[in-house]
């Protein structure tokens, strides 16, 4: 790949149909397919981290993402898409990279004990070695391809952290430098909150899901919650308590400035700022409901475009284990 500016991988956790506040991440990686060898990948065995439990989603979510991300606009040509469960080096690198890693390493990654804690006020525990082992998975992900830039949502930057130090680690401990640093790039808005102004989150039926209709966002967009305080268009409003203002800060850049004052002026009502941020919403979902109609009237394209970026993920991932199995004399 003479003419790209080096390899990017990124994956997302197979957890069911993703929402508006991933647009950002999925719009980052499809930019980027022009300039890098880009290799994208559906992380079920993440998933299997805390779903363990209950598999029998897993098959019908990976399927789910696959379209979500064909929709948003991430392109077979030029990208390899595949899911991480059928390349089976990244379970042979997690091995041999989990020979070198120091156990307090994973144990002081934030996210490890915030998330066992919020498992466990649902009444689940998660404090298993899959679990534990959730970064150093990543790590070996992006090792894997030996990539150079890594496209995440900012809540990601810990784990990112993570596989920098463990490059530097392997290179002392073997006198090889065989992994770049991987760096992060970051999108914009990593969190939105849900229509009801809680976390989003498809369980509190609060979220604007990528696949939603128009009628969908535009009732979603309707119920959202505003300024409670305000009853007549008249009454000064509260923008910085209105979620309907934060998505328009997110959604509406050109139609923000002036709405601040408009608002707490009193000038502009509730519903037309409401019927302005579904119609921008509305528009940004169009280009993607007219390709998901394309893919997901076509299974065998969808089953093709995983077996290709499959078979470019094992060539690639083989050339890394080759010169990793040299490394370390296994
Ligand atoms: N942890 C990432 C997330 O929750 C998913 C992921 C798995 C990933 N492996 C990766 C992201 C490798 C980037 C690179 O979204
Ligand atoms: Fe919120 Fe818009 Fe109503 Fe102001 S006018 S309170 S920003 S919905």
């Amino acid at each position: 790949m003479p003419d790209k500016q080096g390899v990017i991988l990124s994956g997302m956790r197979s957890t069911g149909q993703l929402h508006i506040g991933h647009l950002s991440v999925l719009e980052n990686w499809a930019l980027l397919q022009d300039d890098y060898e880009c290799f994208y990948m559906v992380a079920d065995w993440h998933a299997l981290t805390s779903d363990f439990d209950d598999t029998s989603h897993i098959e019908s979510y990976r399927r789910t993402m696959l379209l979500d991300w064909l929709s948003a606009g991430l392109d077979p040509r030029r990208s390899s898409i595949f899911i991480q469960s059928h390349v089976k080096t990244h379970a042979e690198l997690t091995l041999l990279l989990g020979m070198i890693m120091p156990i307090p390493w994973l144990e002081r990654v934030p996210t490890y004990k915030d998330q066992i804690q919020q498992f466990a006020k649902a009444g689940k525990d998660i404090q298993t070695y899959g679990f534990l082992g959730y970064p150093l998975l990543m790590a070996a992900d992006i090792l894997l391809y030996r990539a150079n830039l890594v496209p995440v949502g900012e809540d990601q930057g810990a784990h990112l952290e993570f596989s920098r130090e463990l490059v530097r680690r392997f290179h002392h401990l073997y006198d090889t430098e065989i992994f770049p640093e991987p760096m992060p790039k970051y999108a914009k808005i990593a969190t939105l909150p849900g229509t009801d102004g809680r976390k989003m989150s498809k369980s509190y039926h609060n979220d604007i899901s990528l696949a939603a209709d128009e009628p969908e966002v535009n009732e979603k967009v309707r119920s959202m919650v505003t300024d409670p305080a305000r009853i007549k268009k008249t009454d000064p409003g509260h923008p910085d308590i209105c979620i309907v203002f934060t998505y328009r800060s997110i959604y509406d850049e050109a139609g923000i400035p002036g709405l601040r004052e408009a608002c707490t002026g009193g000038e502009v009502g509730c519903v037309e700022c409401k019927k302005k941020l579904a119609a921008v919403i509305n528009e940004r979902l169009e280009p993607i409901r007219g390709r998901r109609a394309e893919f997901a009237g076509d299974a065998g394209l969808v089953d093709d475009i995983i077996a290709q970026g499959d078979a470019k993920a094992m060539v690639r991932s083989e050339e890394t284990m080759t010169l990793v199995r040299e490394a370390m004399r296994i």
